[in-house]
């Protein structure tokens, strides 16, 4: 996968006058903070040699580059997940090229479910760990050390320092936030009421379909990875109504200025 990789990050940066070193992770309904940055350039994920080929219609699949408050970025405005069909490396894969574009540090987003009964639709949490539930690894095969280690390490998955870094911006621009746990399940159907409760039970505040994988592979490139879940529902059980896709880009969309200005802030100072 190294030599596709270095394809991948050279066509990249060949369409790219920007060599940034912060990535960013759009979650669904969280797609705005493209229009925050400046002097946007844009790689469509059809046109990316080796990049996985999008299953679903209408989902805006396009790397975007530019300045966030004067910074450059790298944004990835629509994501893979595992229940498109996807192998757990296919969902990695643009994290394996970000490292070999120069990327250092990846923050993610997501639309997540909440099961801390502190939280409600439209909190922001910051993840301070996860907890991988989807029964499978994007590392699993044989190791290439030019990319990392065998055997990686958890430690600090979500960097202490960019928590705190989080917390600061979200003080001073007035956000609140909670922190909490992240667990990642392949989807797609939304968790049973049972499994909430077995999630609660383990230590989950939030869950979701997506961000394991990346974070998984960003810690074994050496990348260091924030992460921020914007809480659209209680979690199954936790409310009453059935959930629909619709109301979760909605409520991700309501707080969607709150999390562009703040994500904004952060990159700044980082
Ligand atoms: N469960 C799983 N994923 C989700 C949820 C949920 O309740 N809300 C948004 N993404």
């Amino acid at each position: 996968m190294f030599s596709r990789a270095e394809e991948t990050a050279a066509y990249i940066l060949s369409q790219t006058k920007f060599r940034p070193e912060t990535s960013i992770i759009l979650g669904s309904g969280l797609g705005d903070l493209a229009e925050y940055i400046t002097e946007k350039e844009f790689i469509e994920y059809e046109k990316i040699p080796h990049f996985p080929v999008s299953t679903v219609s209408g989902h805006a699949g396009r790397l975007v580059f530019g300045k966030l408050k004067g910074v450059a970025v790298m944004a990835m405005q629509g994501r893979f997940h595992f229940y498109e069909g996807y192998s757990m490396q296919e969902v990695a894969y643009p994290v394996f090229v970000m490292k070999l574009t120069g990327i250092k540090k990846l923050i993610v987003s997501n639309a997540a479910g909440g099961i801390n009964r502190e939280f409600s639709p439209g909190t922001l949490m910051i993840i301070e760990d996860h907890i991988n539930l989807f029964g499978t690894n994007p590392l699993i095969g044989r190791n290439d050390d030019r990319f990392g280690k065998r055997f990686p390490d958890m430690t600090e998955a979500y960097k202490k320092y960019l928590i705190n870094i989080a917390a600061k911006c979200a003080s001073e621009l007035g956000i609140d936030y909670k922190k909490g746990v992240y667990a990642g399940l392949t989807g797609p159907c939304y968790e049973s009421a049972a499994e909430i409760r077995y999630l609660e039970t383990i230590g989950a505040d939030a869950v979701g379909m997506s961000t394991v994988p990346e974070v998984i592979a960003a810690n074994y490139l050496g990348l260091d990875v924030l992460g921020i879940s914007c809480i659209t529902n209680m979690a199954t059980g936790i409310s009453v109504t059935a959930h629909d896709h619709a109301s979760v880009v909605s409520t991700a969309g309501s707080v969607s200025e709150k999390f562009c200005s703040w994500v904004s802030e952060i990159v700044s100072v980082i």
